[in-house]
């Protein structure tokens, strides 16, 4: 194997440009020529693809967002439209792929190695941290804290007016992201996806509280389980309490990536091209408890994502 390529794909998530440092300074380190992919799936189909020496990545490590541009391609999912990138591909002279992302791109990754006989590998990165096969995804504990800094200014805020403050997170079908920062934010209510919850119940909850002389309350909701809007005149017509909503949205996608999301996404990095010189395509690389692991790519959306629900019940009775 003499040239790989590299690319961001999906949403993008702080410390994806850290992870595509660590792919291309591993792979020029084994003498292997790097080619980076802009735009994801969409300029794999393009053909726009430029030269990543080691420089190309220099003063990178910090930055959120991605070097390398994404998007969320229609066209790859089509026959005609992998063909077209798999041209490219091979026109370039491209032996194997890195693909950064979350579950779409793993699925994009799988067609191009199942489907077409691409090598490719795939580096876990998405702030919703949803995909199974690795305890984390690069970008997930820089958005809980971006959340929590949030929640934290909407607490004092919240204090200071005897308000009920709902806070949404995102996280698509997924509650990790709302349950870390509603866990870390002493938030007195967590509503995800993965546990029902019953609005009268935490409505009711609210006026009882409100009477013993609680006045004010942090509920963070995950986008995937309702809408703050809703959720906020569910509670407001249910307890009487002023209340309030904030969508937190793209904030949490962006800034500069924490300490363990570049330190994940170097060991990320050099674990994937590790996985394509030792030929062994098809896989995606992850962590689990302190150990870099490796799994076939469906494992991302077949496999059982793992969310410690003692942390649900820790978070209601330390609101208590
Ligand atoms: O997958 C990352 C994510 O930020 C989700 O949390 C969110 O639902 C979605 O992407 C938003 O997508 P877009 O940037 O296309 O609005």
């Amino acid at each position: 194997m003499q040239r790989i390529a590299v690319m961001t794909s999906g949403g993008d998530s702080p410390g994806m440009n850290a992870a595509i440092r660590a792919v291309v300074r591993s792979a020029t380190c084994r003498g292997l020529e790097v080619l980076g992919i802009r735009r994801g799936y969409a300029g794999m189909i393009e053909g726009d693809f430029l030269p990543m020496p080691p420089t190309a990545v220099s003063g990178i490590i910090n930055r959120g967002g991605t070097i390398l541009l994404t998007a969320r391609s229609q066209q790859f999912m089509s026959e005609e439209g992998q063909r077209q990138a798999v041209e490219q591909l091979r026109r370039a002279g491209v032996e194997g792929v890195v693909v950064i992302g979350g579950d779409g791109s793993f699925h994009g990754a799988q067609a191009l190695w199942h489907d077409w006989q691409v090598p490719t590998v795939g580096i876990p990165a998405s702030i919703d941290n949803d995909l199974a096969g690795t305890d984390l995804s690069i970008g997930f504990d820089t958005a809980v804290n971006t959340a929590l800094e949030s929640i934290d200014r909407i607490r004092d805020t919240a204090v200071s007016h005897d308000r009920v403050f709902v806070v949404e997170v995102m996280g698509r079908n997924c509650g990790m992201l709302a349950l870390h920062a509603g866990l870390a934010g002493g938030a007195e209510v967590i509503i995800i996806p993965e546990v029902p919850y019953q609005i009268t119940r935490i409505g009711t909850l609210i006026k009882e509280g409100r009477a013993r002389g609680k006045n004010s309350y942090i509920i963070v909701v995950a986008e995937g389980a309702a809408r703050g809007i809703a959720i906020a005149a569910d509670i407001e017509a249910i307890s009487g309490a002023d209340t309030r909503v904030t969508v937190l949205g793209h904030v949490q996608r962006g800034g500069v990536p924490s300490a363990q999301d570049r330190s994940l996404a170097s060991r990320l990095g050099a674990a994937a091209v590790n996985l394509l010189l030792e030929n062994k395509p098809g896989m995606m690389v992850g962590i689990e408890g302190e150990d870099i692991v490796s799994h076939p790519l469906q494992t991302a959306w077949t496999g059982k994502k793992h969310m410690d629900l003692s942390l649900y019940e820790l978070a209601q009775v330390l609101a208590t």
